[in-house]
């Protein structure tokens, strides 16, 4: 098949996305389809070396990338134009976060009749959205953290937030990758983390700490695959446990009993399904002492480089990484309505 693996784009979480997006060419090319990899930001700017340090080919100064954001984000037009005069039959969405992850480029593609991967416009950016995720996981007899909405940084009820007790964490509400996360132990902290909060996002989240252990559950079409733990360095998976190798263990399958595993594998599937999700997603809680599943979100487009959790999880199942893209690929082939 003739394939575009749409990567990098404009979010912060762009070269996050640069290594996905080639570890997904270079593995849809050994199942044996004809890729080629598009960098979003620069419309149809292709990348024919896909062994290539990130940093030396597309890597731009942050400075620079910013003042030049609005007319970085105009290039998507030029990409799907691109994507309509080579009729490519598929576009592998390898973008993390900003308009790869919140439904934007899935509307665009829809309406330009492009058959692409992962999650429709909607789910996506429901996804997206925490606090309508967890609306709709309570409606779906999925336990969440209590939480409490705050839509501005001036105008918040300290003593509504302080009711959830301590630790507490303070997060944006549409951001990924742990970045504008506080935990916060002190009165005093509330308010410098609501600040630091709103800096990514118009809504924020304060959310009651749930202790325990870090896991996270991926989805394949219907299926939930093996539960993995992560053992983050820091205590809480943030950026640099995320990203940086050696500052997270993994364990997979999780050690966990039988019953823990299938309400984990349960709680998950149902999270997907109630977003409305499709192809693949990664579901990610906290596992109480008590052992007892709180669903954070669901990553519509989670990390694919083929170390990343998704990848790990498969693995654990004999799937290899270019059967799990091939996979993909196939179930967006089969879901197409145009
Ligand atoms: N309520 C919580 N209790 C304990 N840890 C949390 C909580 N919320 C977030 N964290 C920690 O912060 C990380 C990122 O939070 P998450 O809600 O998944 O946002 P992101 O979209 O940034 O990944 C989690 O993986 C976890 O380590
Ligand atoms: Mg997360």
């Amino acid at each position: 098949m003739k394939i575009a693996v749409l990567l990098g784009g404009t979010s912060a979480e762009r070269d996050v996305s640069v290594v996905s997006g080639l570890a997904i060419s270079k593995a849809l090319s050994e199942a044996g389809h004809e890729v080629t990899a598009v960098d979003c930001a620069f419309g149809d700017k292709i990348i024919t070396n896909w062994d290539a340090d990130i940093n030396e080919i597309i890597h731009l100064e942050h400075s620079d990338f910013e003042s030049r954001k609005q007319e970085l984000d105009r290039n998507i037009i030029q990409t799907v134009q691109f994507l309509i005069a080579q009729n490519m039959e598929v576009a592998f969405i390898a973008l993390h976060g900003g308009y790869g992850e919140n439904g934007q480029i899935q509307a665009l593609l829809d309406m330009m009749k492009i058959t692409y991967t992962g999650s429709t416009a909607l789910a996506s950016s429901i996804g997206m959205n925490k606090h309508i995720s967890k609306i709709l996981f309570q409606k779906h007899q999925i336990d969440v953290a209590p939480w409490i909405k705050i839509d501005s940084p001036q105008d918040y009820n300290i003593h509504e937030i302080e009711k959830l007790g301590y630790p507490l964490v303070i997060k944006p509400n549409d951001q990924g990758s742990t970045v504008g996360l506080t935990i916060v132990e002190e009165p005093d902290r509330i308010n410098s983390a609501l600040q630091l909060a709103f800096q990514f996002s118009d809504t924020a989240l304060a959310e009651q700490f749930i202790p325990g252990k870090e896991v996270t559950v991926s989805i394949l079409g219907e299926q939930a695959l093996p539960v993995i733990e992560i053992i983050p360095e820091h205590g809480i998976y943030d950026y640099e446990c995320k990203y940086q190798k050696g500052k997270s263990k993994y364990i997979v399958p999780a050690e966990l009993t039988k019953q823990v595993t299938h309400k984990l594998q349960q709680q998950a599937l149902k999270a997907y399904q109630a977003l409305g999700c499709r192809h693949y997603a990664r579901v990610d809680f906290r596992l109480s002492p008590k052992n007892h599943p709180f669903c954070l979100e669901v990553n519509t487009l989670p990390g694919m480089t083929a170390t990343s959790l998704v990848p790990k999880a498969a693995k654990a199942l004999g799937i290899e990484f270019p059967e799990l893209v091939d996979r993909i690929v196939k179930m967006a082939i089969e879901n197409k309505n145009f």
